[in-house]
């Protein structure tokens, strides 16, 4: 390239070259890639571990950017979770996709600062067009007011603050399997957080909710689609008219589920969300876009900028233009609607679609190999791509399995309680994961199962 940016062209960082250093972290991610499925999952690596090979402090001068890649490699690398493995079956799995990376290194290029229109017109307009773009494709109600926040826990944050500036009232009720972001915006905001009992399929019971309804003290009902530890689905359908007409907000957390809207055949697991004053979706999760990337809507689009608008006289124009900080607690906002527009080209609907539907099938052929063995059952409906299962026995021996399996480094799995008892938690949702993965993590499962029992 003729009028190639010349070395030392950076002010300040005279070493570092865009192209040919751009270049080599380029490969330096390719090979990554490449390489994961040989890596061990969990890094075997003790906590202190990383500082202890760091200097105590920043360099005086600037050093070469090789120097920094030999240091990802031999300090960061072996101390990785590797979020982006094949077999990382932990959590919800989640994916970075190829053309998602990309966009993040292109934000940063950018550098938008998107709090009012002015401030990037191209990321403001661009983020409500990717909420209406997501709106659709996913089946949300398409005249609901759109943005981006960083996380699940931030959109439960605002969209309870938009809740209390509505009703002044001062509790919040929420499933007992609610995830823990909802009692702990509920705290934040000095609200009370009132835990509600579940049915044997863990779903919020709506009786319970009406009689607490009654007393007029509730700002919120959070429901879940999908609900972290077993993937259960509340009544949303059967809360809408019982928050109506109490005149409490009804906040949807469809944080991990909601990517499954996309497919029509999970649209079941949405009656009612329509009637919903806010819903969050997180594409960080199982929509190929890295964190962060969460997505909230509002019918209520007024109550948000009542909470959060306040501008001072350096950010005032006469720009007719809706400014995307009046709606979350951020002013300074990442142009994360970037990420969201480059996965949806690159992929399209279908091949999205493709990626749920692979993942629901593994789980779902996991899920049978659970089933057809008489010394494993299954804990918990399986909805998506989540199975909740335990070796017949005690907790103790489950627990054991669990490390075994994960000191393995084939795979890394987590657990959780149901009914008080310890259930393991095998989350595919990863787009690296194969039927080879999945069936290779059953065999590391029963294998290991065999040892501890031996003893
Ligand atoms: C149902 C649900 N809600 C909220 C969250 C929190 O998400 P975030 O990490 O984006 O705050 C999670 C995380 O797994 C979740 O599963």
């Amino acid at each position: 390239m003729s009028d190639r940016p010349r070395r030392g062209s950076y002010y300040g960082a005279p070493e570092f070259d865009l192209l040919t250093d751009g270049e080599a972290a380029l490969e330096w991610a390719a090979r990554y890639l490449e390489r994961l499925p040989e890596l061990p999952v969990l890094p075997r690596v003790d906590p202190g571990d990383v500082r202890a090979k760091l200097p105590a402090e920043a360099p005086d001068g600037p050093e070469p950017f090789s120097a920094v890649l030999r240091d990802l490699d031999e300090i960061v690398l072996p101390a990785l979770t590797h979020w982006q493995h094949p077999r990382f079956f932990s959590y919800f799995a989640v994916t970075s996709s190829e053309p998602a990376m990309v966009a993040e290194f292109l934000t940063a290029v950018m550098n938008q600062v998107a709090f009012i229109w002015r401030s990037s017109p191209a990321a403001t307009e661009l983020e409500a067009h990717m909420m209406a773009w997501l709106a659709k494709l996913l089946g949300v109600p398409e005249d609901w007011h759109g943005h981006i926040e960083d996380t699940a826990s931030t959109s439960t944050l605002a969209a309870l603050i938009a809740a209390r500036e509505q009703t002044g009232r001062p509790a919040v009720l929420f499933s007992e399997h609610a995830h823990s972001s909802v009692e702990k915006a509920t705290r934040l905001l000095g609200l009370e957080p009132r835990a509600i009992a579940t049915d044997a399929e863990f779903r919020l019971r709506p009786d319970l909710v009406e009689g607490e309804l009654a007393s007029g003290h509730v700002a919120a009902v959070v429901a879940t689609v999908g609900t972290t530890s077993m993937t259960s689905v509340d009544p949303v359908d059967a809360l809408v008219p019982l928050c109506k007409s109490t005149g409490t907000w009804l906040h949807v957390d469809a944080a991990y589920a909601g990517a499954s809207w996309i497919c029509p055949e999970f649209r079941w697991s949405q009656a009612g969300v329509s009637g919903a004053d806010s819903l969050v979706v997180n594409p960080h999760k199982w929509l190929l876009v890295p964190i962060d990337c969460s997505a909230l809507w509002t019918r209520k689009p007024e109550a948000f900028r009542r909470a959060f608008s306040l501008v001072p006289e350096y950010l005032r124009t006469d720009d007719d233009a809706d400014s995307l900080s009046d709606y979350g607690p951020a002013l300074g906002r990442r142009f994360r609607a970037l990420k969201l527009w480059i996965t949806l080209r690159c992929y399209g609907r279908l091949a999205i679609q493709e990626r749920i539907r692979y993942a629901v099938e593994l789980a779902s052929m996991f899920e049978s190999w659970v089933s057809a063995d008489p010394d494993w059952e299954l804990s918990a409906p399986r909805h998506f791509s989540l199975v909740c299962f335990r070796r017949r026995g005690s907790d103790e021996t489950n627990l054991a399995i669990l490390e075994a399996v994960n000191a393995s480094g084939e795979l890394f799995m987590t657990h959780t309680r149901i009914d008080d008892r310890v259930v393991l938690r095998m989350a595919i949702g990863n787009a690296r994961s194969t039927i080879d993965d999945v069936s290779r993590a059953w065999d590391v499962l029963r294998r290991e199962a065999t040892r501890v029992l031996e003893g």
